[in-house]
């Protein structure tokens, strides 16, 4: 077994939960997986639990926030409901998660009044920040896909999570990731506490990666030898600025690939100037044309 790689999270979300992808995960040195409640059709934790000592030498990140309804998964940031999922959480999993996530907020807040969603969110917060105390999970945060409209609604009286996971990578759009930096720095958070997720966007098979050269954001010999894949891997670290990065796989062989990309050097003035591009285009910059002209214009060659 390898020496432990902490700035890899294996995300469950669209795994089969196989036994032996998390056994193949573990050969490779990789020790925490991010689940949730809701994930593999509510029955997660429960596989997860039936896989026995497997399990154990891996940290487990979980979220809370989505139940299930009548017509598939509905959101809801009620108190008693996010203790329940706590709760049961703990049972389904027979273990403390090391980490639990409150699950999109941002959508339960959508079209509340400011100051009815400001409450909302602290009394979600309180909730997961009681539970840690409480040691129903040993840590939390905040898992947020539109991290934009909960900025205005943190403040001094707003618990402080031990973790905000954002999108990261060449896929997010400029609003994102300025709203990721912000809400980071409302809570004052280090980047050792912000995580990057979906670095492919869950699509490593689209076009956009055969339309796009992330190779650009590399140093040197690392853009003559890695993939596009993981040179657009290793720029999700700085796309916004994270520490570590769940990314979902179930092929051992592309989990390999990304363990090697992650000596790669980033060209962080690419990544600057990148950004200033995708600015000056707000509104457009998530069409692939456009981020392809960025991309292209960012590269050194080109400046
Ligand atoms: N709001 C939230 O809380 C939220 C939302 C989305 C995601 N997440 C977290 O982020 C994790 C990752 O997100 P995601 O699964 O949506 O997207 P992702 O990590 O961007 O993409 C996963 C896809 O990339 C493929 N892949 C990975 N490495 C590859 C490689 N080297 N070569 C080719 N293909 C490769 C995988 O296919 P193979 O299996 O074939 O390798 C998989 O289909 C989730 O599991 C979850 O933990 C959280």
């Amino acid at each position: 077994m390898r020496e432990p790689h902490s700035r890899i999270v294996l995300g469950l979300h669209r795994s089969r939960y196989q036994r032996h992808s998390l056994n193949a995960a573990l050969d490779m040195g990789i020790r925490a997986i991010d689940t949730a409640f809701n994930y593999h059709g509510f029955a997660a934790h429960q596989t997860l639990a039936s896989f026995g000592d497997l399990l154990a030498p891996f940290s487990v990140s979980t979220k809370v926030g989505y139940f299930p309804g009548a017509a598939g998964a509905v959101h809801s940031l009620d108190p008693g409901r996010l203790r329940y999922a706590l709760e049961k959480t703990n049972r389904d999993l027979g273990r403390t998660p090391d980490l639990v996530f409150l699950h999109n907020p941002e959508q339960s807040v959508s079209g509340l009044p400011p100051e009815e969603a400001r409450d909302c969110l602290t009394l979600a917060c309180g909730v997961l920040a009681n539970a840690a105390r409480e040691g129903l999970c040993g840590a939390w945060g905040i898992a947020s896909w539109r991290p934009g409209p909960l900025v205005c609604l943190v403040d001094g009286d707003t618990p402080r999570p031990d973790v905000l996971m954002v999108r990261s990578g060449l896929l997010v759009a400029i609003d994102t990731l300025d709203a990721s930096e912000s809400l980071a720095a409302r809570w004052h958070l280090p980047a050792a506490a912000v995580w990057g997720m979906s670095p492919f966007g869950g699509r490593a098979t689209d076009s956009i990666w055969e339309e796009i050269n992330p190779k650009v954001f590399l140093r040197g010999d690392s853009a003559r030898v890695c993939s596009r894949l993981q040179a657009a891997f290793r720029a999700a670290y700085y796309l916004p600025r994270v520490s570590s990065v769940a990314v979902g796989s179930d092929d051992p062989g592309h989990l390999r690939e990304l363990l090697d990309s992650l000596g790669a050097e980033v060209n962080e003035s690419t990544v600057a100037r990148y950004r200033d591009l995708l600015r000056r285009q707000r509104g457009d910059s998530n069409s692939s044309s456009s981020r392809s002209a960025s991309i292209r214009t960012a590269a050194p060659s080109s400046t």
